[in-house]
Parts: C-alpha cells; sequence; structure tokens
C-alpha cells in the first residue's frame, strides 16, 4: 500500500482525491499498488466532503507521521510548497506537483534533493495540464537533439484569443467572458500578461536542454494589447494570433520567449482553440510531434498527478527523472532572435515606411496602415520602431509571425 498525503484541496486536489476514490481498480491496475489518502492538508474544513476525516491543517503531523510515502503538492504558489517540498524530500518522502511556479524556480533543487534522499520528484501537471508531455520528453524523446519546442501552453489566454476570432469581440469582453466561465481567475494578470506560459515554456525548456534558466529572464510578453483590428488583419491573411511559448535551440544557447505570433493555416497550432493546449516538439531525428490536449481543469490536471502516482507505485525512486541544472549563460539575448513583424502605424505614407522598415508588404487595415516586415533581428526592428517617434509616428501594433 502507498500512503499519500495532498497538499491543497482546491480544484486539483479534490480532483485527484476524487479520482483516486472513483477508479480504485484502474490505479491498482496501473500501479499494482493501494493507494491510501492518509492526510489532505488544508487551512480550511470540509464538513460535508467524503475526505472531511483526512483533514489536517499542521504540515508537521504529515511530515512527522513516518508513514507517508509521496506528498502531492497541489496547492500553487512558490512559499510555503517551497518549504514542504523541501522538508519532504529530505525525509526521503517523494513529491509530485501542478505548481508549474515552483517547478520554474526551484526545479533543479529538488530533483538533487529527491536524487540525494532516495526520493522521486515529478511534476507531469506542471504543463499542459492533463497532456501527456514532460514523461515524454525526459524517456521517449529525451535522446533526440532537440531544435525547437513551442507550445500553446495557456487555456485562458487561448480561449479569450479564441473568442475574439470567433465571434469579433474584444479583448476586455472576452476577458469578462472567460471569467464568467471560470476559465480566468479575477485577477487574470497571470494569464494575460503571459507569466504563467514563462513559467512553462521555461520548465519544458529545461527538459529539452538540461538548463534551467531564471524564468524572470524569459521574454514574456501577454495578450492585453491585441486588438481587434489586428484580429481582422490576421483573418484577412489567412492567420490566426496565439500566445506562443517558444524554446528555439541554437548551437550556443537558446532563445527562450512567451508572446504573441501569427500563425498560418499550416502551422500545427493554428487548430488549437479554446482552452485546449499543445505542445510541439522539433528533433532530429524524431522530426515533428504534436502533444494535445486540456491544459488545466480537475479532471485532466489529476490525471497527470495520478499518472507520477502510478509511476512512483510501479518504480518507486527508479522513475526516470528529469536532468536539469540552473545556467542563465544559455539564455540567448532576445535582441539576436529573428523574425518577420506585422506592423501597424498611425500613418501611411509608404514611402516614408519603405525608408525605414525596407521591403514590407503592405495590407489593408482600416484608418491605419498595417505592413508585414522581411525577416529582422528583434535589436534591429526595435530600433526602426523607436525611430518613429522623431518623424511623429505612433505605433499601434507589432506582432511577429512565427
Ligand atoms: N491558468 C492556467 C491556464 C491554468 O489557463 O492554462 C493551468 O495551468
Amino acid at each position: 500500500m502507498i500512503n499519500i498525503a495532498i497538499l491543497g484541496f482546491g480544484v486539483v486536489g479534490g480532483g485527484v482525491a476524487e479520482l483516486l476514490s472513483s477508479n480504485k481498480k484502474q490505479t491498482l491496475l496501473a500501479g499494482g499498488e493501494e493507494i491510501n489518502i492518509k492526510y489532505i492538508l488544508d487551512l480550511r474544513d470540509f464538513p460535508s466532503s467524503p475526505f472531511a476525516d483526512k483533514i489536517v491543517h499542521n504540515f508537521d503531523v504529515i511530515l512527522e507521521d513516518g508513514g507517508i510515502d509521496c506528498i502531492i503538492e497541489v496547492m500553487g504558489g512558490s512559499h510555503p510548497a517551497y518549504e514542504y517540498t523541501v522538508a519532504a524530500l529530505k525525509k526521503g518522502i517523494s513529491v509530485i506537483t501542478s505548481n508549474k511556479e515552483v517547478v520554474a524556480n526551484f526545479g533543479d533543487e529538488f530533483i538533487r534533493l529527491a536524487k540525494d534522499n532516495n526520493a522521486s520528484y515529478r511534476f507531469e501537471a506542471a504543463v499542459g495540464g492533463g497532456i501527456p508531455v514532460i514523461s515524454p520528453m525526459i524517456s521517449c524523446i529525451a535522446h533526440n537533439e532537440m531544435k525547437e519546442v513551442r507550445g500553446i501552453l495557456n487555456g485562458t489566454t487561448n480561449y479569450i484569443l479564441t473568442k475574439m476570432f470567433s465571434f469579433g469581440e474584444s479583448f476586455e469582453s472576452a476577458l469578462k467572458d472567460a471569467q464568467d466561465r471560470g476559465y480566468a481567475e479575477r485577477n487574470p494578470d497571470a494569464d494575460v500578461l503571459g507569466t504563467d506560459a514563462a513559467r512553462k515554456i521555461t520548465i519544458l525548456a529545461a527538459l529539452a536542454t538540461g538548463k534551467l534558466v531564471d524564468v524572470n529572464l524569459v521574454h514574456t510578453e501577454g495578450i492585453t494589447g491585441i486588438r481587434l483590428q489586428d484580429v481582422k488583419c490576421a483573418e484577412a491573411l489567412g492567420m490566426k494570433i496565439k500566445l506562443v511559448g517558444r524554446c528555439v535551440v541554437e548551437d550556443n544557447g537558446a532563445f527562450v520567449a512567451v508572446a504573441p505570433f501569427m500563425l498560418t493555416s499550416d502551422s500545427s497550432l493554428y487548430s488549437v482553440s479554446g482552452v485546449y493546449n499543445a505542445v510541439e516538439v522539433d528533433a532530429v531525428p524524431l522530426g515533428n510531434v504534436m502533444f494535445y490536449g486540456q491544459g488545466a481543469g480537475a479532471g485532466a490536471t489529476a490525471s497527470a498527478v495520478v499518472g507520477d502516482l502510478m509511476q512512483i507505485a510501479r518504480s518507486g525512486v527508479h522513475t526516470r527523472a528529469a536532468v536539469m541544472e540552473k545556467d542563465n549563460d544559455f539564455l540567448l539575448p532576445f535582441s539576436d532572435f529573428v523574425s518577420r513583424s506585422y506592423v501597424a502605424l498611425d500613418m501611411c505614407d509608404r514611402a516614408v515606411i519603405s525608408e525605414i522598415f525596407g521591403n514590407v508588404m503592405f495590407i489593408s487595415s482600416e484608418g491605419e496602415c498595417a505592413f508585414i516586415t522581411d525577416e529582422m533581428k528583434e535589436g534591429d526592428i526595435l530600433a526602426r520602431i523607436s525611430s518613429l517617434a522623431d518623424k511623429g509616428i505612433s505605433l499601434r501594433s507589432r506582432i511577429r509571425l512565427l
């Protein structure tokens, strides 16, 4: 029997408890061991829950029990998740998490601690919710030469962008709809400003390259600046705008970034709609593979958490661990990142625009001038954009093409 404690009885913690009780037959088959939820840590009481008798309010009860094999940390946030994880691993208790914030910030330390203390640290649910992508990256495809990992990693922003495209809604109206449906938090900043996706691409980049970079150094843009007029221009070009996390591996390091990108219909990510997520990997000799599914929600995320638990139940500490070490020097300066750009300006003197941006393809956009540039380094296009002010021209929008 495997004794577990769940830290946090919110959406994911509740989903894990529910899955373990509803799918007893399947989990016994998959893990080869009965799973016993011994404790659930939460600040609140849940008197009408079938798990009411498992609730404890003090982490020390779990730590000092002596019989806990695995802790499932689904509290979110860095603290006290960090302290609880360290304390558990130091006691040789394996830890499973869905918490991308702690994995992105401290994943290397946790993996080392787990190894030193004969425990496992697993985080399948931290990226892409229910999509099995972490395990394949650390086992089935890890031996490939990774060229690029890119993905739609945030369901809330993908839902908002899908609404803007499908129903011509403004960002504000689509966000309100996402909040009303419970997809977006009342404070949606972590999603709409790109922070959540930045943490996820930082984790994927670490798995692809073995280098965990500081998430605060990852170039991060959200979707708050995307206008309906940009959506219309993209549509006229047969393109969509998606918030994409990218890790592009070069000989001397990698570009890691999150930003809105315009995608053509031949991109695999083009059709990923609503709250769905997808992760695409380009690798040699594997080629291109895509992982697709629900990136959030109780059932999907619990499935990934319990998947990790099944691995531990079957293989104990011999499950294949992720390999990563902190290395910010591996992060290439984003000013050297090359892309084509869609640009919208508040004036339309084509001669002046060509003088500043060189060869461009003009596209029709009501009341302003929009065009697509040739490939340029980020630093180069930013310098050209800064020079607009001297000519009294204002930038209305700029979105990179994938
Ligand atoms: N807020 C996240 C999203 C939840 O919208 O994708 C899953 O990490």
